[in-house]
């Protein structure tokens, strides 16, 4: 039998590397699912890729009127949830000797207050029992040069699980978190505009990683999909980590 037959699933950055292949799997499981992101032209593609088992809904996770819009529509459409994958995030490269604060708070507002906000005002429409899964970063417990304000971003939604974990576990609501490490999507040019430059930092990672290898958005949707399903029944709190060992070894 399909894991997810019928649950109705909520992907923010549903339209794009992991979200998107997360969204493939779990329709695959048989799910219906909403993914949200910014770019309609985006969602539309993803909408075709995916087909009928997919309902699209633009909107920024740090706006606070396209999340209770978001809300408002399953609420009508299905009346409940029953799995949020917390995904949409972005990267902006800035080292601390060149600091501004509209970088520091648009990477705060964005991944962490649009996170925080994503789930806080789902909660009336989870039903007992769901799985909440944020997606982090293996940054979240690295250092790497100009990555600052982000990896603080994914160190601050790995301690949201835990928190919300304990919360939310009286109403049999798991709270899971999924840090990959280096994975081919294209956030990888939203970091690195340029070609050269993008297949240097491709270089770079991959020499990093001791598996050899940036890891595929499927991968991180695997992971996701036994965070999300019964797979993982006695599981809450806890940080999956799939990075090709580069945050272990
Ligand atoms: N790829 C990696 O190496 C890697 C490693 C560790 C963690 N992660 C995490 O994995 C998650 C997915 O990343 P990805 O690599 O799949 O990136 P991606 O391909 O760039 O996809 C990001 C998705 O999020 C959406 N999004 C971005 N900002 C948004 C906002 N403010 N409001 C709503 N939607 C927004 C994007 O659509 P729009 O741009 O149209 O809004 C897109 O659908 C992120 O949380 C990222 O931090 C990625």
């Amino acid at each position: 039998m399909s894991k997810l037959n019928g649950k109705v699933a909520l992907v923010t950055g549903g339209s794009s590397g992991i979200g998107l292949a997360t969204a493939q799997a779990f329709v695959n499981e048989g799910a219906f699912v909403y993914i949200t992101g910014r770019r309609e032209d985006e969602l539309a593609k993803a909408r075709k890729q995916l087909g009928d088992k997919v309902a699209t809904v633009q909107g920024d996770i740090a706006d606070f009127d396209a999340l209770d819009r978001l809300y408002a529509k399953i609420g009508s459409e299905k009346g409940h949830l029953d799995i949020i994958v917390a995904n949409a995030a972005f990267v902006e490269l800035q080292p601390l000797a060149a600091a501004t604060p509209e970088h520091f708070d648009k990477t705060f507002n964005t991944n962490a207050r649009g996170t925080y906000f994503t789930v806080a005002k789902a909660l009336p429409l989870l039903r007992d029992g769901s799985s909440i899964v944020l997606v982090s970063s293996g940054m979240n417990v690295k250092g790497y040069p100009a990555y600052g304000a982000y990896a603080a971003t994914k160190a601050a939604i790995r301690s949201f699980s835990r928190t919300w974990a304990h919360e939310l576990k009286d109403r049999g609501i798991r709270v899971n978190t999924l840090s990959p490490g280096v994975i081919e999507t294209p956030i990888i040019e939203v970091q690195f505009p340029d070609k050269e430059q993008a297949d240097g930092a491709r270089t770079m990672f991959r020499n990093m990683t001791p598996m050899g290898r940036m890891g595929r958005p499927e991968e991180m949707a695997a992971a996701i999909l036994f965070l999300a399903s019964n797979d993982s029944s006695y599981s809450t709190g806890i940080d999956l980590v799939a990075d090709g060992g580069i945050t272990s070894l």
